[in-house]
């Protein structure tokens, strides 16, 4: 198949973790298009915002996007902005540990990604600030759905906080009906106590079902039980269309000296090639990102010494 893909490289170390995915999506696919897309905070200090409509619309010409990451403007994500403008619902994100830690970590968090908290509808005056926290039926249906359609799942855990807020009694409750409808097994935790949990049993953990700021708080702390950000991948998906992330940031402290992991980004191309279906590649991409931490040759925040570019190097000679 050929592939259209937009390519934002973003702020920071974007553009260090980014060239590297573009490499191997060019190695792997056949004669696939990038579509550049430049998009962060150089385009903010030029025109007062870090996406414009055009940009968006040039995104969504292309079957999927890459994207390496964009410093916030506080109040403003792009991020956010692109995941409810494109409908992408589900934010998907595994965490392994790669042998790097005494446990073997093997969890998956599927995280809602359009509503909940990051609902948007705030108001904010001189003495008391709101924030609406929304779940609606149709859309927690379509998540506990894609959770209930992915392979490999043991158990799903919905994690949610019932005891107190009536929207997670409701979120809690529609996802049961849809994993039982699809015979799914699952159970249900509070959030505290998965947050404690993750840390004292992360290996009893499988797949976590949960709203959005609980998924992303949730996973953050998975992402330092694996070994640390550098690490994780993500996808951000909808019915039409995905987007491939790093869950790190910008990093701005260390972007332009060539330590960033750049494994983070290689993993999210390994999810955009299994979203297309190429799945016999994507473990190609996956098999040498395990061979290259085994090695030991990894950049400073697993311990070792090389850097980006020599360990995206080690990876795509391994593919080759
Ligand atoms: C993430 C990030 C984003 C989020 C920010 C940058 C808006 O923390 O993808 O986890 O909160 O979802
Ligand atoms: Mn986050």
């Amino acid at each position: 198949m050929h592939m259209r893909i937009a390519v934002a490289e973003g702020d920071g170390v974007g553009k260090e973790v980014i060239p590297p995915c573009v490499e191997i999506l060019t190695l792997l696919l056949n004669d696939p298009e990038f579509i550049h897309v430049d998009i962060g905070y150089a385009k903010w200090a030029r025109e007062g915002t870090p996406i414009t409509d055009a940009d968006i619309d040039l995104i969504a010409q292309a079957d999927c996007m890459l994207l390496g990451a964009v410093t916030s403007v506080q109040g403003s994500s792009v991020l956010v902005r692109l995941r409810k403008t494109l409908d992408l619902f589900v934010n998907l994100r595994p965490f392994r540990s790669y042998s790097l830690t005494p446990y073997e970590l093997n969890l998956t968090i599927i995280r809602e990604n359009l509503e909940g908290l990051y609902s948007g509808i705030e108001e904010l005056s001189d003495d008391i600030a709101v924030t609406q926290r929304v779940v609606t039926r149709a859309n927690v249906e379509r998540l506990a759905s894609f959770a209930s359609t992915l392979r490999n799942v043991k158990t799903v855990t919905i994690v949610h906080k019932a005891n107190v807020l009536k929207s997670d009694i409701f979120f809690r409750d529609v996802c049961v009906r849809v994993l039982q409808e699809h015979d799914v097994p699952y159970n249900e935790m509070y959030v505290d106590t998965a947050a404690y949990n993750l840390i004292r049993h992360p290996e009893t953990f499988d797949h976590i079902l949960t709203s959005n700021l609980f998924g992303d708080i949730l996973s953050d702390e998975a992402a330092a039980l694996i070994g640390g950000l550098g690490l994780c991948p993500s996808a951000n998906i909808g019915p039409k269309f995905a987007i491939f992330e790093p869950v790190h940031g910008s990093a701005p402290h260390i972007a332009g000296r060539g330590t960033a992991n750049p494994i983070g980004a290689i993993l999210s191309t390994t999810m955009l090639l299994e979203w297309a279906g190429e799945c016999e590649k994507a473990s190609l991409v996956d098999v040498s990102v395990k061979q290259t931490i085994s090695k030991g040759i990894t950049t400073r925040d697993l311990g070792g010494t090389s850097s980006t570019n020599e360990v995206a190097r080690e990876i795509i000679r391994n593919i080759r």
